[in-house]
């Protein structure tokens, strides 16, 4: 008897409302033309991958113009602020001919917008196959960020983030692994106590 169980055939429509329940950031990745001109497309498919080497993703779907002008070509993944809807639209094709864009062309290495959340300057690490998406791999060179609210998306619809649940403890390098803050300052006092040095005053 064959128990292989046939796939059923996915609703599209419904698979996008279901994806769309996992909430992203926004961002606008941005790349030189082959004409060197400045090009942006709004992406919220952005992942980091790696951190040795440092590799970020991103899913560019073929039919974008983006699709060629990553292929082998550095990009700059601009994470966008709350207040930066404007460019989302305009980099999602619809463009806005009264919107003036904040280029930031560096002398080395692709443009990049002002005024985002955050930066990451890649070069071109490796694409693969990805269905109707390519999957454009970046290696990071570069990168900053400012202290802004970033822009979201959830449900098809673009948001700012909501009220902070929960302040986890920072994590720090301890015997070469990621261990809570408050663990290397409870190691910090037994090797003290283990020294017999109790009159130290304990920096935490
Ligand atoms: C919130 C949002 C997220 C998007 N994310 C992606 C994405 O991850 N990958 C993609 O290929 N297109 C994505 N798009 C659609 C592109 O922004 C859109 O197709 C754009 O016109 C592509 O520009 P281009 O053809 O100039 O490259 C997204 C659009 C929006 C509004």
């Amino acid at each position: 008897m064959n128990t292989a169980i046939a796939p059923s055939p996915v609703d599209v429509k419904l698979l996008r409302r279901r994806l769309g329940e996992f909430s992203t950031g926004v961002t606008v990745v941005t790349y030189r033309d082959s004409d060197g001109q400045p090009r942006g497309a709004t992406m919220n498919s952005f992942t980091s991958v790696s951190m040795d080497p440092p590799l970020v993703l991103v899913s560019v779907a073929r039919q974008a113009k983006a699709c060629e002008g990553l292929r082998d070509n550095a990009f700059t993944v601009n994470i966008l602020a709350a207040n930066q809807l404007d460019l989302a639209l305009h980099f999602a094709g619809r463009p806005n001919t009264s919107l003036v864009v904040g280029w930031h062309e560096p002398t080395v290495g692709p443009p990049r917008l002002t005024g985002t959340a955050a930066w990451l300057q890649c070069r071109s690490w490796r694409d693969y196959d990805g269905g109707d998406h390519i999957l454009v791999l970046g290696e990071v060179e570069h990168h900053d960020a400012r202290p802004l609210e970033p822009l979201t998306f959830h449900r098809g619809e673009f948001r700012r983030p909501g009220l902070k649940l929960l302040q986890l403890p920072r994590t720090v390098a301890f015997d070469g692994r990621p261990a809570c803050e408050w663990a290397s300052h409870v190691n910090m006092f037994y090797a003290l106590a283990d020294a017999g040095i109790d009159d130290q005053p304990l920096d935490i």
